[in-house]
């Protein structure tokens, strides 16, 4: 609905970190970054105050972009923003683990097969809530086949809604312009969503996201 967000503070992150092996390379994800970016514009659209952290190049979608690589860097921008937000949108392909000892210089062909060591990056979405527990906090979970761990992740993630994607099922991989996603809400119950342009999955997911707020604020 036009204007139903003015006056929200909301955060989204969008894209897919990459974490350095050296100066040249990185582990990194295949997202692109499309469905954070419907998100934030929809968002803006609607008359929200949007501040975008974003690991991809965007047009100009009337948010505050803030650029970052890392899950580190990430975290650290969200974790600043959180409690001042009202909805805080974790859409990111965040690593799960990073090279624990980067090189500072780039590996030759000739030093030989590499063993890199791997770490946890920080948790953001979890932190998030601990950070700004007043803030309405929505969750993505990208899986590949079964969504049973969705279920799981929105009872445990400490999120208001989870929305749940297969990369595998037609028209829902990285990189398209249509999604279809499975909202979970903590009380275990679920929304599937027909196949839609990302575009229309960002309007319907703000229409949720105003019930569950009104929903939750208390009656006059
Ligand atoms: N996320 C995060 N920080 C991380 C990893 C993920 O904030 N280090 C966020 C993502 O932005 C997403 C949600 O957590 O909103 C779910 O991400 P996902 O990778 O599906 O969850 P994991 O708990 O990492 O589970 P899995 O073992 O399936 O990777």
């Amino acid at each position: 609905m036009p204007g139903d967000l003015s006056g929200w503070r909301v955060l989204v992150t969008a894209g897919g970190t990459r974490e350095p092996i050296d100066p040249v390379r990185y582990i990194g994800n295949h997202s692109s970054g499309k469905m954070g970016l419907a998100v934030t514009a929809e968002a803006a659209d609607r008359g929200a105050d949007v501040t975008l952290v974003t690991t991809v190049e965007t047009v100009d979608t009337g948010a505050t972009i803030i650029r970052v690589e890392t899950a580190q860097e990430m975290a650290e921008s969200v974790w600043g923003l959180a409690p001042r937000q009202d909805v805080v949108v974790m859409v990111a392909a965040v690593a799960d683990f990073r090279p624990a000892a980067p090189s500072a210089e780039k590996i030759r062909r000739r030093d030989g097969l590499q063993v890199i060591e791997l770490e946890p990056t920080p948790d953001i979405l979890l932190g998030v809530s601990e950070k700004a527990p007043d803030a309405l906090v929505v969750g993505f979970a990208a899986e590949a086949g079964s969504l049973d761990r969705a279920r799981e992740k929105a009872m445990t993630k400490g999120v208001d809604l989870l929305v749940a994607n297969d990369v595998l099922a037609e028209g829902s991989g990285f990189g398209t312009d249509t999604n279809q996603v499975t909202i979970f809400y903590p009380d275990g119950s679920t929304e599937p969503w027909p196949l839609l342009t990302k575009a229309e999955v960002a309007t319907r997911l703000w229409d949720a996201v105003v019930r569950v707020r009104q929903a939750s604020e208390p009656r006059q």
